[in-house]
């Protein structure tokens, strides 16, 4: 029987995904470092120290049924129950476009990256969760789809850019709120987080962007909650954002 923490983090070969894996390596957790390939995966394991952590790298692409199926398949056979699910793979903060012209296809893969992705992989997760004395959802979304946004960032506040993301991103937090109904008296806590603008791409930090460990921690402040710990909130830094 394992007694440590087991948690899976999407999209995490890279960014704010890797860097909650390392933190959650540090703070002695069994990692699930899924990316769309395994040897993206075992890469991006391979930089990981693992003080009282294990770090296993999954093959793991949020947009493919079989792909999540047959992660189920391997978490199940090795340790027959998850107690953390981060959904944090997504992208396609579409700054260029606006709703009128953005093209459909753009739409429909960022909602499925974004939305439906998380949507699919907490979907196939669930029944091992069900089996954790401790389940926790994260569902990493953006303030940017946010009705009530601040800092600049927020549905009422980017004159129109970035529509895919941002109604995606709206979405997947509505999706938490749902999901928390749904499961409030469960052993599972659904939150989502907002990261924070975070520096995960070449410039950023020079622009203003905050470092990767902070966007992370947030993040994992969120898969690590106690038992009496929120579910169905909107989340930065350990306190809730107006969404
Ligand atoms: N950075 C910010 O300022 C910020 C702010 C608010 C919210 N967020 C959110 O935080 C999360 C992480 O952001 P980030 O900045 O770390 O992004 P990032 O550096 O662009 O990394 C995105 C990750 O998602 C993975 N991914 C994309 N599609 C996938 C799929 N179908 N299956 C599995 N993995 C997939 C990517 O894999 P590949 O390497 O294979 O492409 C990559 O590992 C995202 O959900 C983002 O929207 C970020």
């Amino acid at each position: 029987m394992e007694n440590r923490l087991i948690a899976l983090v999407t999209g995490a070969n890279r960014g704010i995904g890797l860097e909650v894996c390392r933190q959650l390596a540090n703070r002695g957790s069994v990692v699930l470092l899924s990316a769309r390939g395994l040897a993206k995966a075992a890469a991006a394991a391979a930089e990981l120290s693992q003080p009282g952590g294990t770090v296993h790298s999954v093959a793991l692409d949020v947009s493919d049924d079989k792909s999540v199926a047959a992660a189920v398949r391997w978490i199940e056979s090795k340790f027959g129950r998850l107690d953390a699910l981060v959904n944090n793979a997504g992208g396609n903060f579409d700054i260029a476009n606006q709703a009128s012209t953005v093209p459909m296809d753009y739409v429909r893969a960022t909602l499925e990256m974004n939305l439906i992705g998380a949507w699919r992989v907490t979907q196939g997760m669930l029944p091992l969760l069900r089996q954790s004395e401790h389940g926790r959802i994260v569902n990493v979304s953006s303030q940017v789809g946010a009705f009530e946004g601040e800092g600049g960032f927020g549905l009422q506040l980017m004159g129109g850019a970035a529509p895919a993301y941002a109604v995606s991103k709206a979405a997947l937090t509505a999706l938490t709120v749902k999901l928390a109904a749904e499961l409030r008296g469960s052993k599972i806590l659904v939150n989502a987080v907002c990261p924070g603008w975070t520096a995960t791409y070449p410039g950023a930090a020079e622009q203003g962007a905050r470092p990767v460990a902070e966007g992370a921690g947030s993040v994992v402040w969120a898969a690590t909650l106690p038992d009496d710990g929120p579910t169905g909130g909107f989340f930065r830094d350990g306190k809730p954002l107006r969404w």
